[in-house]
C-alpha cells in the first residue's frame, strides 16, 4: 500500500555541535525525500489546544519541534501511531494520505513544518470519513 504509516518515520538531521552552540540543517531531496517549497510554523499554541485534524492528498511534510515539545498522532486508516517530538534535530516525515493530529503542546513550543508544495486548500481532506473513503478507493 503506497503512502501508509510504514513510510512515515523520524529522521535524524545533521547536527554540528560546537561549544558556541548547535547548528542543524535540512536539504530538500538530501536529508528528506522531497524538495521544500513552503515553510510554516505554529507558535503561541494555548495549553490543551489541538491542531491538524486533516490529511493531505499529495503533500509531503517534515515536522520539527524547534522549541519545547508536542505529540503528533498519525493514522493511515489501518494503524495509528503517536510520536513525541522534543528535539530540534529530529524531524517526523509525513508522506501524503496520512491523517494527523497534533496535541500535548508544551508552553512556548514552536512546531516547524517543511512542505513539498505551496498552500492549496484543495489538497486537504478535512473530514475523516471522506479521507477513509478516498483511501479505500485507492486500495
Ligand atoms: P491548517 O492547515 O488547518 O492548520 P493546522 O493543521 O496547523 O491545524 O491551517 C489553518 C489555517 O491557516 C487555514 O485557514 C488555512 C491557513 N493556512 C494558510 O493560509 N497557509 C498555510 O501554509 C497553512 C499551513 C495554513
Amino acid at each position: 500500500m503506497p503512502f501508509s504509516l510504514q513510510a512515515c518515520r523520524i529522521i535524524e538531521l545533521p547536527k554540528i555541535h560546537e561549544p558556541r552552540g548547535n547548528l542543524t540543517f535540512v536539504e530538500g531531496g538530501n536529508h528528506i525525500p522531497f524538495d521544500i517549497r513552503r515553510v510554516y510554523y505554529l507558535y503561541d499554541v494555548p495549553g490543551g489546544a489541538e491542531r491538524g485534524g486533516h490529511a493531505h492528498k499529495a503533500l509531503h511534510q517534515l515536522i520539527v519541534a524547534m522549541s519545547g515539545s508536542f505529540d503528533v498522532v498519525l493514522d493511515d486508516g489501518d494503524e495509528k501511531k503517536r510520536f513525541h517530538l522534543n528535539r530540534s534535530y529530529y524531524g517526523l516525515y509525513v508522506c501524503p494520505m496520512i491523517w494527523r493530529e497534533l496535541d500535548n503542546f508544551s508552553s512556548g513550543s514552536v512546531c516547524l513544518v517543511l512542505a513539498s508544495n505551496l498552500y492549496e486548500e484543495s489538497d486537504y481532506y478535512r473530514e475523516y470519513d471522506e479521507y477513509i473513503s478516498a483511501r479505500t478507493s485507492i486500495r
